[in-house]
C-alpha cells in the first residue's frame, strides 16, 4: 500500500515537472512569436513592446487626467436632468445628528465614500473615515483597519457570539460626543477581539457610474449570456449562477429572510441587492444610520441616543412639486440611475495599439468568460436607458473564487466564497481593488483570483484562466494591464 502511494507521488511529481517544462517552452514559443511577428511600425514610441520580453509587466497605476465620469448619461430630457441634479445635491449633502445621522454609522454622506474620481465613484486616496472619528466633537477611536492612505472600509462579522451566522455590517463610528448628541455614550464594537477570533471581514465601496444601465439589463439577457460559450466555460471550469433575490440578508444575517419576488439581484459585491432604490434605502440606514421609507427602523435603538423622529427621512407630503418633495432615497436612486457610464481612454496608458492587443488578450485568455464585455438593456421606460449597450465587463453572476478570496458571508443565494464578477468599467481610475480593498496593484488583483480548494471551500473557478494569463510573456501581460487601465 505504502509503495503504491509512493509510486503515485513520483508520478505526480513527474507530471508536474513535465507540465512545468511544457509551460516554460510554451512561454518561450509565445515570446519568440511576438518578437518575429511584431509589426515593426509599432516598435517606435511603444516602450512596452520594445522591452516586451525583458521588462516585467507592471500596473501603470491610476490613470490621471479627466475624470471622464460623474456627469449625466446622454439623452436625458430637461426634467430628467433636474432629477439628476437634485439627486446629486442630496447624494453630496453632509448630514448631522439633527438630520438623524447615526447613532451608529460609517460616514456622513453618500459622496464621502463614492467619490473617486468624481461623485458616484469609489474610495479616494485619503480615507475620510480617519478625520471623521473626531469630527464635530466625536470621540471615536479609529479602528486598526482604517488608515489614512488605505481604502474606506465597512466591517462585517461572520458569526454571532453564540455561533449562529451574523453577516451584518457593524459600524465603525458613533455619534458619541458630537454636536447635538448630548448624553449619548455608545461604545464602538471591539474590532480587535473580533479580528483575533477571525470573525471580521471588510468591504470597500463599489462605483455607481452607469448603474442605471446595469439596473435595466433584463434577467433573460443575464441568463442567455450565462448559457453562452458553455464549451469554453466548461473547459476552464467556470460555472457561475445568478444571485436570486432574498431580501434583508445584508442587514440582519439570518433573521429577516423574506423571499420577495425572486428575480436576479445585481448590486453589491455579492450581487445582493435588486435595485438602486433598495440599495439607497439600505445604505442610508446602514452606512449613515438614517432610517427611511424602505428601512423604517433605526438599527441602534439605545434610548438617550435618539435625537430625530423616525423614520429620519420621508417624502415631504406638503411639497407639491417634484423632484423637490421626493424623499432622499428616491433622489439618490434618480442620481445613480441617470449617472453616465465611465469614459474609457482610447490611448492611455501604453498607446492605442497596446490597448487593442490587450483587449483581444482579455478575451483569448478567458477573462471575458466571466467579465462579459457587453450586455444590453431591455425596453426601458427611460429613453436614455432603452436598448443600450452596457460595457460593464461583468456577467452579473456570482462565482466561487476559492478560499483565498472567500469572506464566509452569505448574502441571498451567494455563498461564503462567491462574489459577483466585479464590473471592470472605470477600472483605470480606481485606486483599491477586490471586495476588501486588499491591493492597489492590478497584477496582485489578478493573482488573487487563483486559489486551491481547502476543506471549507472548493478551488477558484478562475484558476485555469489565471494560469493562461501567467503563461503570457511580459509584453502581452503589459498589453492586458494597459487595456484594463484604459477602462
Ligand atoms: C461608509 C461608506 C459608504 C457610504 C457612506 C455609502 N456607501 Fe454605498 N457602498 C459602500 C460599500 C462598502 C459598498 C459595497 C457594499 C457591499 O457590497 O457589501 C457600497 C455599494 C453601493 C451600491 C452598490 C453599487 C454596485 O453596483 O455594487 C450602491 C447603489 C450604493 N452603495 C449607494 C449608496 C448611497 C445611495 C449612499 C448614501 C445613502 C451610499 N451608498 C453611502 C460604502 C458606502
Ligand atoms: C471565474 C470568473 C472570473 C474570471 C475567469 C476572471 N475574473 Fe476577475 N473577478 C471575478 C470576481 C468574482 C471578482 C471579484 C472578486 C472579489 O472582489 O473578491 C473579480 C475581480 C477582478 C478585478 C478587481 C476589480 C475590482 O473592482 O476590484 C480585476 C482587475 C479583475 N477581476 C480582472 C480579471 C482579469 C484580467 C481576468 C483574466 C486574467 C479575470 N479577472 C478573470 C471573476 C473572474
Amino acid at each position: 500500500m505504502r509503495s503504491l502511494i509512493h509510486v503515485k507521488r513520483v508520478v505526480v511529481v513527474l507530471v508536474v515537472l513535465i507540465f512545468g517544462i511544457a509551460a516554460l517552452l510554451q512561454a518561450q514559443v509565445l515570446s519568440d512569436t511576438t518578437a518575429v511577428t511584431a509589426d515593426p511600425t509599432l516598435l517606435s514610441g511603444d516602450a512596452s513592446l520594445t522591452t516586451a520580453t525583458s521588462t516585467p509587466a507592471r500596473d501603470p497605476g491610476v490613470r490621471g487626467g479627466e475624470a471622464g465620469a460623474g456627469g449625466p448619461i446622454n439623452g436625458l430630457t430637461a426634467r430628467q436632468l433636474e432629477f439628476f441634479a437634485t439627486g446629486k445635491d442630496d447624494f453630496e449633502e453632509v448630514e448631522v445628528v439633527a438630520d438623524g445621522l447615526g447613532p451608529r454609522m460609517n460616514l456622513d454622506s453618500c459622496a464621502a465614500c463614492h467619490t473617486q474620481p468624481a461623485t458616484g465613484g469609489t474610495s479616494p486616496f485619503v480615507n475620510p473615515q480617519v478625520a471623521f472619528a473626531s469630527k464635530d466633537g466625536g470621540t471615536d477611536g479609529v479602528p486598526f483597519f482604517i488608515t489614512l492612505n488605505g481604502p474606506i472600509r465597512e466591517a462585517r462579522f461572520k458569526f454571532n457570539p453564540d455561533g449562529s451566522r451574523d453577516g451584518g455590517v457593524h459600524n465603525t463610528a458613533t455619534i458619541t460626543g458630537r454636536t447635538g448628541a448630548d448624553g449619548c455614550a455608545l461604545a464602538q464594537p471591539d474590532f480587535d477581539t473580533e479580528f483575533s477570533k477571525n470573525n471580521l471581514i471588510f468591504r470597500i465601496p463599489t462605483p455607481l457610474f452607469g448603474a442605471g444601465l446595469i439596473e435595466q439589463i433584463p434577467d433573460r439577457v443575464i441568463l442567455a449570456n450565462q448559457a453562452a460559450n458553455t464549451a469554453s466555460k466548461r473547459q476552464f471550469g467556470i460555472r457561475g449562477r445568478p444571485n436570486l433575490a432574498k431580501s434583508g440578508k445584508t442587514v440582519t444575517g439570518s433573521t429577516n429572510n423574506n423571499g420577495n419576488d425572486g428575480t436576479i439581484a445585481r448590486f453589491g459585491w455579492k450581487a445582493q441587492n435588486e435595485s438602486l432604490l433598495l440599495f439607497s434605502g439600505e445604505a442610508y440606514n446602514v452606512e449613515m444610520g438614517i432610517s427611511n421609507e424602505l428601512f423604517q427602523q433605526e438599527r441602534e435603538q439605545t434610548l438617550g441616543c435618539q435625537f430625530a423622529t423616525v423614520p429620519n427621512d420621508v417624502t415631504d407630503t406638503e411639497v407639491t412639486t417634484t423632484p423637490a418633495g421626493l424623499n432622499a432615497i428616491e433622489k439618490f436612486a434618480f442620481f445613480q440611475r441617470f449617472l453616465a457610464p465611465p469614459t474609457p481612454s482610447p490611448d492611455t496608458p501604453g498607446g492605442a495599439t497596446s490597448i487593442g492587443r490587450g483587449r483581444s488578450l482579455f478575451v483569448s485568455t478567458g477573462c471575458a468568460l466571466c467579465h462579459t464585455p457587453t450586455l444590453t438593456t431591455g425596453d426601458s421606460t427611460v429613453a436614455a436607458l432603452n436598448n443600450q449597450p452596457v460595457n460593464l465587463f461583468s456577467d452579473i453572476l456570482v462565482h466561487a473564487m476559492g478560499p483565498g478570496l472567500a469572506d464566509n458571508i452569505l448574502q441571498g443565494e451567494a455563498q461564503g466564497d462567491e462574489f459577483r464578477t466585479a464590473p471592470l468599467w472605470g477600472l483605470g481610475q480606481r485606486i483599491f481593488f477586490l471586495h476588501d480593498g486588499r491591493t492597489m496593484d492590478l497584477g496582485e488583483a489578478i493573482q488573487a483570483h487563483k486559489s486551491a480548494g481547502n476543506s471549507q471551500f472548493g478551488p477558484s473557478e478562475a484558476n485555469a484562466v489565471i494560469d493562461n494569463f501567467n503563461r503570457l510573456n511580459e509584453g502581452k501581460k503589459q498589453d492586458l494591464l494597459n487595456f484594463l487601465r484604459s477602462l
